[in-house]
């Protein structure tokens, strides 16, 4: 069995920053009750016709990470990438980047996990490298929300927490022997699933009862979340993982030298941070800065807190996240 490491992280944002006060132009909502309930400053959005989607987006965090990772497009075996916002609904965001980028013929798979999704992209690579089917993965989370939110007040509960963005990641064999992902653990429980979701369009609710409908006030085209019920399993879950993934290892939470949770919303990492007991400068968050940026949370903060120094070689890194599905999972890394 072979260890995968992380050798490149990039991130894009587009540069249309949206305040909360922005917002409030378009909703009854205020910088103050956002700020409060969530932490979140600002957001970006795409602005039509500045390029960006959610593949084009994925493709810029990746040229960079590949960069960093001192290989080119035709060294990557295969492309993970994670959204719940694809430019099209099939096919797609992975072979949009492989065409973009000018790839091989490489697999190219796609993860929809939602918040989550990244951690699970990150486990598929590990698996991969891990038994020598591939040498170098490339991993990106995108996500492009504001092409389907509701800017109205009757979606402010949802559409102020999401911004868009991209993170990616290549993961390859560690050829050092020096550090490298330690483990992955992985979970789901489905009887959540509509407390965070998107009805439609799907197969369920497609093109004819759309058009047939064509409804004003029919909102199953905007996410429906159920905060509180959210809330309350986000805290658990995501303690539960990381605990879960430092026994796998023997280790405790003394041992950590930098969490990277999902960017929720900051009352959340607050929360867990609380309870895990460990200090500010052990836990990286930047959804002030961003949102929620779901699928490209933890790649756009993990390479934010790489570029800032604050994780060196030797370091325990912990990605952990939650999401609609409800899905969850944790990430253990000796950088
Ligand atoms: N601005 C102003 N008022 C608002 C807004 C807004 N943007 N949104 C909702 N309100 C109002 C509601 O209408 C309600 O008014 P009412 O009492 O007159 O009915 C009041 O504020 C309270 O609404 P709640 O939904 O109960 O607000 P809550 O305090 O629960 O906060 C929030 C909502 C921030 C979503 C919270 O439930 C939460 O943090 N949930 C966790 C879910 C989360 O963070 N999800 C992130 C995405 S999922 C993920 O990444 C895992």
């Amino acid at each position: 069995m072979y260890i995968s490491r992380i050798t490149g992280l990039g991130h894009y944002v587009p540069e249309n920053v949206v305040t909360n006060d922005d917002l409030s132009k378009l909703m009854d909502t205020n910088d103050a009750w956002i700020q409060e309930r969530t932490g979140i400053k600002q957001r970006r959005h795409i602005k039509k016709g500045d390029g960006n989607s959610t593949s084009v987006m994925g493709v810029k965090a990746a040229t960079i990470a590949l960069e960093r990772a001192g290989l080119k497009p035709e060294a990557i075996d295969m492309i993970v990438f994670a959204t719940l916002s694809p430019d099209k609904y099939f096919p797609g965001g992975g072979v949009e980047v492989q065409e973009m980028m000018g790839m091989r013929t490489i697999p190219a798979l796609d993860v929809r996990n939602q918040c989550s999704g990244f951690v699970y992209s990150i486990s598929v690579a590990d698996q991969f490298i891990k038994t020598g089917m591939h040498k170098n993965i490339l991993v990106i989370g995108s996500e492009n929300h504001s092409g389907g939110l509701d800017f109205t007040t009757r979606g402010r509960g949802v559409s102020v927490i999401f911004g868009d963005g991209a993170g990616a990641a290549v993961v390859s064999r560690n050829e050092s022997g020096e550090g490298g992902i330690l483990s992955t653990h992985l979970h789901s429980e489905g009887k959540h699933k509509d407390e965070l979701v998107l009805q439609g369009p799907s197969t369920a609710y497609w093109v004819p009862e759309i058009i047939e409908n064509n409804p004003q006030e029919d909102i199953p085209y905007y996410p429906h979340m159920n905060g509180t019920f959210v809330f309350k399993h986000a805290i658990v879950r995501f303690s539960e993982v990381i605990q879960e993934g430092l026994e796998a290892n023997d280790l405790n939470v003394e041992d950590i030298d930098m969490l990277i949770p999902h960017q929720a919303n900051l009352r959340i990492s607050q929360f867990i941070q609380q309870k895990m007991k460990l200090p500010d400068s052990k836990v990286y968050n930047n959804i002030q800065k961003y949102g929620n940026t779901t699928a490209a949370s933890i790649p756009i903060a993990l390479t934010e807190a790489w570029e800032e120094g604050k994780i060196k070689d030797g370091d325990l890194i912990v990605l952990a996240a939650f999401g609609s599905g409800f899905t969850w999972g944790s990430v253990i890394v000796r950088w």
